[in-house]
């Protein structure tokens, strides 16, 4: 068991599995992209475990690029996900692949959708490694998904409670 600020976790998913899960979705994305190299778009914070892992995984020619955003708690229920670091890269033509580390109400990928609007790529798809199907409320489509969760809150692999346990390289569960 593992303590963050004021709260329990315990384990949950193991390095194994995500490990794992990463490959499954490399493996589907290789197959998807044989002739064209894709640009893999991970968004900020959370993904960057994540995207490192799947490069590393990644034996063909493919380009990565980084957007950063940020959930607000506003009192606003649609515009609550803020633009930090923008797209600074030209992708029109390109097959563009969202590297997102959860999805959860789909909030997220709904400004991601709309900001890719405006770029002219040839494909848009998404790639999540985790996914908590009963909080999922969009009909975006998810193209890869790796691992399915319970609505629970988790942390680690990139994932954080306040700031702290993104460094742990397995995930944790908030205990009951
Ligand atoms: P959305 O609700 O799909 O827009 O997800 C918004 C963001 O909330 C995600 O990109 C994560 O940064 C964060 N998030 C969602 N679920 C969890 C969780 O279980 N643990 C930590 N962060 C989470
Ligand atoms: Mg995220």
């Amino acid at each position: 068991m593992i303590q963050l600020h004021d709260k329990q976790f315990v384990p949950f998913i193991s390095a194994k599995e995500i490990e794992f899960a990463i490959a499954k979705m490399v493996a589907q994305i290789e197959d998807d992209f044989t002739d064209e190299t894709p640009v893999f778009v991970g968004v900020l914070n959370g993904s960057f475990m994540v995207v490192s892992d799947f490069m590393k995984g990644y034996k063909k020619p493919c380009e990565v690029s980084f957007i950063k955003l940020a959930s607000y708690e506003g009192t606003s229920s649609t515009d609550e996900v803020k633009q930090l670091i923008g797209l600074n890269q030209d992708l029109s033509g390109r097959s563009v692949v969202i590297i997102e580390d959860i999805v959860d109400t789909g909030n997220t990928l709904v400004v991601l959708k709309e900001l890719f609007k405006k770029q002219n790529v040839k494909h848009l798809r998404i790639a999540t490694l985790f996914f908590k199907p009963e909080a999922y409320k969009k009909d975006i489509k998810i193209d890869y998904i790796g691992v399915r969760i319970p609505n629970k809150f988790i942390v680690g692999f990139g994932l954080d409670y306040d700031g702290l346990g993104r460094n742990l390289p397995e995930v944790y569960q908030l205990k009951e």
